[in-house]
């Protein structure tokens, strides 16, 4: 099999990226006062650790025409008069290429997260969070070879696009360790979620769809994590401190819904990034994607407390208020539940096949 690195499309700046850093690390000798709900979170994580080399089968391939089996709305040119005006072999070409970039961006998305779960630990004052925050670290490292074993099977892959890097340059300049967690936990691990919720619900592909199905159990833990440790930490903010926050969060969220426009894709196969980037804004795909996005984000906002007059009168504006009432921890039980069918799913297939191997042997 080729390696990863011979796959892009558009060779990636250098092989390595440094983001300089300035906070302390802390060490805390209060082994005593775990949170309940923290230290159950971590029990939680500690026992669903799972190794992708067997929880998933990789001998399942992606399809030629259509590597995760998407319907055909689900691709954000589509019914544009250039992309319908092209071949079968033309359109297969460009599925590949904006799936590839999806899982691109998911595997380069996921070493983030390695990161500033490592981050978390290190600097995060509370022992408790250092606990939870340590078995994120192997979650990170495990999803970024899940998506990179995937990667791998769409024979393409994209470096990460400027808008996912600009924003966690600036999440990893920051100095407060709760912007770790703001940034990450909240804002990307949200965007991640409505993301691979896509694929998951809807490619047909039963490799693409588990990838995505047991990633986001994880995921959405990380999520709870966030929550926890931001709800308690906000009340004690001024509320200027509180305001600085609210006003990169209005800033993340207009970069979500405007800036992640694949055009790296649409240059690479000489279509028009313009028109392409304008046809995807209104897409259903797009439409669809922004929903499930902040239905993710809008209602963890509240939560963790950062609900004051700048970040409700700019969702207002974004007309995203009235996702402040979901129901997330439906979300994340739906997000366990669904994990678990796939394993149930698995389990069953291999029982019929072992069942059937072992009749042709009597
Ligand atoms: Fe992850
Ligand atoms: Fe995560």
């Amino acid at each position: 099999m080729a390696k990863l690195s011979d796959l892009y499309a558009i060779q990636p700046d250098g092989s390595r990226w440094s983001v300089p850093q300035n906070f302390d690390v802390n060490f805390n000798w209060d082994y005593d006062d775990g949170r309940a709900a923290m230290m159950g979170l971590y029990r939680k994580g500690v026992e669903m650790q799972w190794n992708a080399e067997t929880r998933i089968d990789w001998t399942q391939e992606l399809d030629e025409d259509n590597p995760e089996q998407l319907p055909e709305q689900m691709l954000p040119i589509s019914g544009m008069a250039q992309y319908e005006s092209m071949s079968r072999q033309e359109k297969a070409t460009v599925r590949r290429h904006f799936q590839g970039w999806q899982i691109s961006q998911f595997m380069q998305g996921e070493q983030g997260a390695l990161i500033c779960a490592a981050k978390i630990v290190t600097q995060v004052p509370d022992a408790d969070s250092k606990f939870y925050a340590s078995t994120q670290v192997i979650d990170e490292a495990r999803h970024v070879e899940s998506y990179k074993r995937l990667l791998e099977k769409f024979k393409v892959a994209y470096p990460m696009t400027p808008p996912l890097q600009e924003l966690l340059d600036q999440v990893l300049r920051d100095s407060r360790w709760d912007m770790t967690y703001l940034g990450m936990q909240v804002v990307i691990e949200g965007l991640a979620l409505a993301a691979f919720q896509q694929i998951r619900d809807h490619a047909q592909n039963p490799l693409a769809a588990a990838v995505n199905a047991y990633v986001m159990q994880d995921e959405s833990r990380h999520v709870a994590f966030g929550r926890l440790a931001l709800r308690d930490y906000y009340p004690t903010l001024t509320q200027k401190e509180r305001d600085e926050r609210e006003a990169f969060l209005l800033e993340a969220c207009y970069l979500m819904r405007d800036r992640f426009d694949a055009v790296e894709v649409w240059k690479t196969l000489g279509l028009d990034p313009a028109k392409c980037a304008e046809h995807m804004y209104d897409s259903g795909f797009m439409l669809q994607f922004r929903s499930s996005l902040f239905t993710r984000i809008v209602p963890i906002v509240k939560d963790i407390g950062l609900w004051g007059e700048t970040i409700r009168k700019g969702y207002e504006q974004m007309g995203i208020l009235g996702y402040a009432d979901t129901d997330v921890q439906a979300l994340q039980d739906a997000d366990d539940s669904i994990a678990r069918d796939f394993d149930a799913r698995r389990a069953y297939v291999e029982g019929v096949a072992n069942r059937a191997a072992a009749l042709q042997d009597a």
